[in-house]
């Protein structure tokens, strides 16, 4: 049977998207003949019902095809959820706008939207999970967090070099919510000497013994710390009403404890790199996710496989219910797990 599927990407962007819009209408029209629109902005879109429709002819640039290293979303998205006053309206479109199957791709908020619509609507839907975080449980991969973890490594081995030339502690804030994914893998990958993630506990003072062991017992004047947005940015240095969690400026803050807690003089710089994570050419590991996602997603259509979100697991895409998925959600760092060993191995302070 012929069907019209849709396609539509939910809450932040992130480079790979666009990969995998190109790998699904490529194999939906190529192989299943189907015709693929996309629903622009999410929700929005729905709501209005608006559809684009999307065609691998369309997109040849004399030859060249654009969607394969181009970051962000040609369909747009949103991240509010303020189109849920609208819930019966966003349901009667997925009839209305004629779809067969509804591939959402989205991270740990969008896709527990999209999948609350899609039971009370019936839809046919299977979910892709992106998000820099790489909060999403179930999944090894999840589109974006490669691409975003190169630009902040890269950011590392640039600010490294101020950091020695002027015996500076330069402290990189990342992106990441409640997860610290990104700071352990960055600052472990970076070379970090410190890295501080919302799921593992750490003192000033800790820190700032750490910085002195490494000037007094290794001479090394100079030091890099990751700090992820999610920490908590109580100390023992603060009462508990200073205390503040995601997006008030955890760099700055560890900036100011530490040039307050020690007798030798701390010169620090705060790089907050902030959207400049969500930004740029996908990565080749994000776009080969993105295009197994994109191919396994119409593949699972094909077999009216539905309420699936696919992961990455054990070197191949693998299937999971949505509300496992959710049910699981957020995906945090484990502190005891390889990862934090290796860092504490390689005699990095990360906490408790
Ligand atoms: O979830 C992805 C993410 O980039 C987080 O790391 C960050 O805290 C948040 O989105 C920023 O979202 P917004 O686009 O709403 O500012």
């Amino acid at each position: 049977m012929k069907k019209r599927i849709g396609i539509l990407t939910s809450g932040g962007d992130c480079p790979g998207l666009n990969c995998v819009i190109r790998a699904a209408v490529s194999h939906a029209t190529r192989t299943y003949d189907w015709q693929v629109v996309g629903i622009p902005y999410s929700t929005q879109g729905l709501l209005e019902r608006k559809t684009v429709p999307l065609s691998v002819h369309g997109w040849d640039l004399r030859g060249i095809d654009p969607l394969l290293n181009m970051g962000g979303t040609i369909l747009g998205t949103i991240n509010k959820g303020d189109t849920l006053d609208h819930t019966d309206e966003i349901l009667a479109s997925y009839e209305a706008i004629a779809l067969d199957a509804l591939i959402a791709i989205g991270g740990d908020g969008s896709l527990n939207i999209i999948h609350q619509l899609a039971v009370l609507g019936h839809w046919n839907l299977v979910a892709i999970p992106k998000t820099i975080d790489h909060d999403v449980a179930c999944t090894e991969r999840s589109i974006g967090f490669d691409t975003a973890l190169n630009t902040i490594v890269d950011a590392i081995n640039r600010l490294i070099f101020t950091a020695a030339s002027h015996d500076r502690v330069m402290i990189i804030e990342v992106m990441g919510r409640t997860a610290g994914h990104l700071a352990l893998h960055s600052g472990i990958a970076g070379g970090a000497d410190v890295i501080l993630i919302p799921e593992i506990p750490y003192t000033i003072k800790g820190i700032c013994e750490h910085l002195t062991e490494l000037r007094d017992r290794w001479q090394k004047k100079f030091a890099i710390i990751v700090v992820a947005e999610g920490i908590s940015a109580c100390s023992e240095n603060a009462d508990d009403s200073s205390c503040t969690t995601a997006k008030c400026g955890q760099g700055q803050y560890i900036a100011e404890q530490i040039a307050n807690c020690s007798h030798q003089l701390i010169d620090t710089r705060v790089s907050v790199l902030g959207y400049i994570q969500r930004g740029g050419i996908p990565s080749a590991l994000d776009r080969l996710t993105a295009t197994m996602f994109g191919k396994v997603a119409v593949d699972l259509i094909a077999q009216n496989k539905y309420d699936q979100m696919l992961a990455w697991q054990n070197g191949r895409v693998a299937t999971f219910p949505i509300q496992d998925v959710i049910d699981k959600n957020p995906s945090l760092v484990d502190p005891n797990g390889d990862l934090v060993q290796t860092a504490r191995s390689l005699g990095i302070y990360i906490g408790e």
